[in-house]
């Protein structure tokens, strides 16, 4: 038996975590379904799922299943998805001009999604990866440079063709300099006035986006992205791209990966008075997932304590794969 003393001690901070009751009274940061964005990866076909090793529990979904995917999902709290084309390798060009055929995967999904629910928040990313053959977000030259300018008029017809099949918010994702300017007046050309713009302002060249990559088949072909996405090493340049895309026009920023750049979401956060998303990536999810199989961790636990930090640091949506682990966990 331990004596009873008790010391005087003014404040005791522990009696604000008493009980559950008492905690979840004094919780500071509350997950809700309406945070979250889903990213669905989206195939050809009929009534088909198809599993990506890399990350267990996520599947590629015709788009029939997608849609019933995303019925679920809506029914349960979540407001957004986030389409994304896995793109067969015989339509794949250097050009990639199926990246905004009007009649391609991309467009049916946005077409059928906004058609069975309306009321969904549909969105896209805008950039050439899943449709290039060499896996770059944009054009190459033959010295294998990045070339920016001809990219964004791609960029351009992409973000068009997501606009006539209904999106909500295209959502560029390549890093080139003043694509989001250009989308915007595109955009209002055609009178597009309230498709959104959500902008991967600060992306980083990180190595968390393999499974993403896996999902989606996509292989690089040479080289790698770091001259148009950012260095992990570098804040002040995340804050200086997010000024600039809402400069010119972006209605969201976002940054990318979550986790490993909470600071850079929480320095966005005191910068600017734009909506903040964070994708917490597929990196992310396969890290947590494969140490779950293993034994070594709780995943519904992990993915509840990442997602509430992202929320924590600033961000008001969430880009992520876990969000049925979670959801029963939120209170
Ligand atoms: C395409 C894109 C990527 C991701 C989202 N959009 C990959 C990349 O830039 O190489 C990564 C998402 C994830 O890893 O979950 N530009």
């Amino acid at each position: 038996m331990i004596d009873q003393i008790a010391l005087n001690i003014p404040i005791r901070l522990r009696r604000n975590r008493k009980m559950d009751s008492i905690r979840k009274m004094v919780q500071e940061t509350r997950l809700s379904p309406c945070d979250f964005v889903a990213p669905i990866f989206v195939i050809d076909g009929e009534k088909k799922r198809v599993a990506i090793e890399s990350m267990p529990g996520v599947e590629r979904l015709s788009i029939d299943l997608a849609v019933k995917e995303a019925k679920e999902l809506h029914a349960q709290g979540i407001q957004s998805v986030a389409l994304f084309p896995v793109i067969d390798p015989s339509l794949k060009t250097p050009e990639a001009p199926e990246a905004w055929n009007e009649d391609g995967l991309l467009a049916r999904a946005i077409r059928e999604m906004k058609f069975a629910l309306p009321e969904l928040c549909v969105m896209a990313d805008v950039a050439l990866d899943p449709f290039t053959s060499h896996g770059h977000d944009g054009l190459a030259n033959e010295k294998g440079e990045i070339l920016n300018d001809e990219t964004i008029e791609c960029l351009i017809q992409m973000s068009l063709m997501q606009a006539r099949a209904g999106i909500d918010f295209v959502a560029p994702s390549d890093m080139m300099d003043g694509r989001v300017a250009a989308i915007r007046e595109a955009l209002d050309d055609e009178g597009f006035h309230n498709v959104g713009i959500l902008a991967y302002s600060a992306k980083y060249a990180s190595a968390l986006y393999s499974p993403f990559r896996d999902a989606l088949k996509v292989r690089l072909g040479f080289g790698d992205k770091k001259t148009y996405q950012m260095d992990p090493a570098n804040s002040r340049e995340a804050l200086l791209e997010a000024a600039l895309d809402e400069e010119e026009g972006a209605d969201i920023l976002m940054v990318k990966p979550a986790t490993l750049y909470l600071d850079i979401i929480a320095k966005l956060r005191e910068q600017s008075k734009r909506p903040i998303a964070a994708y917490h990536v597929s990196g992310e999810y396969a890290m947590v997932m494969a140490a779950h199989n293993a034994g070594y961790i709780n995943a519904e636990k992990v993915f509840y304590e990442s997602l509430l930090s992202i929320k924590r640091a600033g961000a008001d949506m969430i880009f992520s794969y876990a969000i049925k682990q979670v959801l029963p966990l939120i209170c």
